[in-house]
């Protein structure tokens, strides 16, 4: 079975050690699952994202199931569509003041729509690649503060699988593609790799038994303070 993992690189780099652990981690997962993985990585510094605006227009209508687009036209359009059509995501970002960088956070915060359009990232595994320039700079604070918009859009999130089960990928890197020495982090994002695929392969399966809706609804009054 094929299985599409769509990377996010989150470094605002050029040979960023990020894109460099991504395409690194996916050629030696690939090489273990005999190619069963069909990725593709989107760098988002190359893409023109604006910061959402607010204005509580995207979503679903409140009178009846019609989803409403996000109201900006930039290149979320495409990496929205793109998130959807993959079975797994993985997230690469480096370390900024122990958290994911600042280009994540203007991202992450555009697929709110896909949560009011009824949870449309429900069920996708997803796993984080932090790199820290240094060693206890916050990797693990970073992939943390990632897990949490995607699970409130429903994604189901994972580690690096049974070998250490660390929170992903720890890595750490300074210079451009010095990550490329850095030998465990290598190795955790191939694992990371091959979890995704793992649960991704799971879920495909499942979904074919047991159909392929999610059951999650979006509210817009449950858990709101009435105004
Ligand atoms: C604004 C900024 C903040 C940073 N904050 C941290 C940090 O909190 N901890 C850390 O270990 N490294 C920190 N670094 C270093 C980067 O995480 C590190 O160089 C990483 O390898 C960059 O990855 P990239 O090449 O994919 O962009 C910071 C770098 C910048 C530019």
């Amino acid at each position: 079975m094929t299985i599409k993992i769509l990377g996010l690189n989150c470094s605002p780099r050029t040979k960023s050690n990020c894109a460099a652990l991504l395409e690194h981690s996916f050629a030696a997962a690939n090489a273990k699952l005999g190619g069963q993985i069909e990725h593709e990585v989107i760098h988002l510094k190359d893409k023109n994202i604006l910061h959402c605006l607010a204005c509580g227009v995207c979503g679903k209508r409140k009178d009846r199931e019609e989803y409403i687009p996000c109201a900006i036209k930039d290149d979320m359009t495409e990496i929205l569509a793109k998130m959807c059509e993959a079975d797994g995501i993985v997230v690469a970002t480096p370390v900024y003041f122990g958290l994911p960088s600042d280009l994540f956070s203007k991202f992450i915060m555009r697929t709110r729509v896909l949560r009011h359009q009824d949870f449309k990232l429900a069920n996708k595994p997803v796993g984080v690649m932090a790199i820290a320039g240094r060693r206890s700079g916050g990797a693990e604070t970073a992939i943390m503060a990632t897990w949490l918009p995607f699970i409130r859009n429903g994604c189901l999130i994972v580690g690096n699988g049974d070998q250490t089960c660390q929170y992903g990928t720890m890595a750490w890197a300074g210079p451009p593609e010095h990550i490329l020495t850095d030998e465990w982090g290598l190795e955790q994002g191939e694992q990371t790799i091959r979890r995704i695929f793992e649960v991704a392969s799971l879920i495909k399966a499942g979904k074919t038994v047991v159909g392929g809706t999610t059951p999650m609804k979006f509210s817009y009054t449950a858990g709101n303070r009435p105004s």
